[in-house]
């Protein structure tokens, strides 16, 4: 049975103070979970991360980040490394999401070196794939899949590769209020899992977590992870309130036990 994950990505929101003050809310309204029933990440902010560490030091939160530079160190200004996400605290990363790719030229080459030095710092990936509205509506989603898998997981070994999340979220539901249809999160992510077989095997493909993210909020939660391939989500909007992001968390818990 795969672990349910829910991470919260609190993108370009958020002062120190106001993470400081949603961490601590959200440690008061989960400290009952069970982490062996999920596991629960928030990604603040860069400027937070070290702060929030503090706040959820021994609680079962765990930290992620929203990106990262493939380097290790060096003269690569305004970037900060694998080592540094370490260092303050973040135990997962979130690689190559959709305004990353949309906004900053992200691509598959550069997800890939990501992933790997993600990696490489015993950081958890969780690696974003999906398809834009025009490319679902010219019916070309699963060609996206296929280049986004293939060329984003190229030459990450089967151990390697248990090591990391799967989050698909289709572009035209982030952001937008217009969440994918349970049936349409499966049908990708049953995809996605097939794809997974052929480039590794039946086991490791059953072993791994693939996330939906796209408008979740806690009135669509328990029909999304009751879908066999969706083993949680990823939160954008919905994650930024004490209320909402608790509520996907115990909602999500209890699905799959
Ligand atoms: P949303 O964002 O929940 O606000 O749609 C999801 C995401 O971008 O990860």
């Amino acid at each position: 049975m795969r672990k349910t994950i829910i991470a919260g990505n609190w993108k370009m929101h958020k002062t120190i103070s106001e993470s400081i003050e949603l961490a601590n809310g959200l440690k008061r309204e989960l400290f009952k979970l069970d982490t062996q029933d999920i596991d629960i990440v928030i990604c603040p902010g860069f400027t937070a991360l070290a702060e929030v560490t503090e706040v959820i030091q021994g609680s079962n939160i765990q930290l992620g980040a929203q990106d990262l530079y493939w380097q290790k160190e060096g003269a690569f200004t305004g970037e900060i490394s694998s080592l540094m996400l370490k260092d303050a605290g973040c135990s997962f990363v979130i690689i190559g999401h959709s305004e990353r790719r949309q906004f900053f030229s992200e691509t598959n080459e550069s997800v890939n070196k990501k992933l790997k030095a993600a990696l490489s710092e015993g950081l958890t990936p969780i690696v974003c794939v999906g398809e834009t509205l025009s490319e679902r509506e010219s019916k070309k989603t699963f060609k996206v899949l296929d280049d986004h898998i293939k060329n984003s997981l190229m030459d990450i070994s089967p151990e390697d590769i248990l090591k990391i999340v799967i989050a698909y979220e289709p572009v035209w539901a982030i952001g937008t209020g217009k969440t994918a249809t349970s049936q349409e999160a499966e049908e990708a992510q049953k995809y996605i899992r097939g794809l997974l077989i052929k480039m590794y095997n039946e086991e490791v493909a059953s072993f791994l977590r693939i996330q939906y993210g796209g408008s979740v909020k806690p009135e669509n939660i328990v029909e999304l992870v009751s879908e066999p391939d969706v083993d949680g989500a990823l939160v954008g909007g919905a994650s930024l309130k004490v209320d909402s992001f608790s509520e996907i968390v115990k909602l999500a818990s209890g699905v799959k036990k």
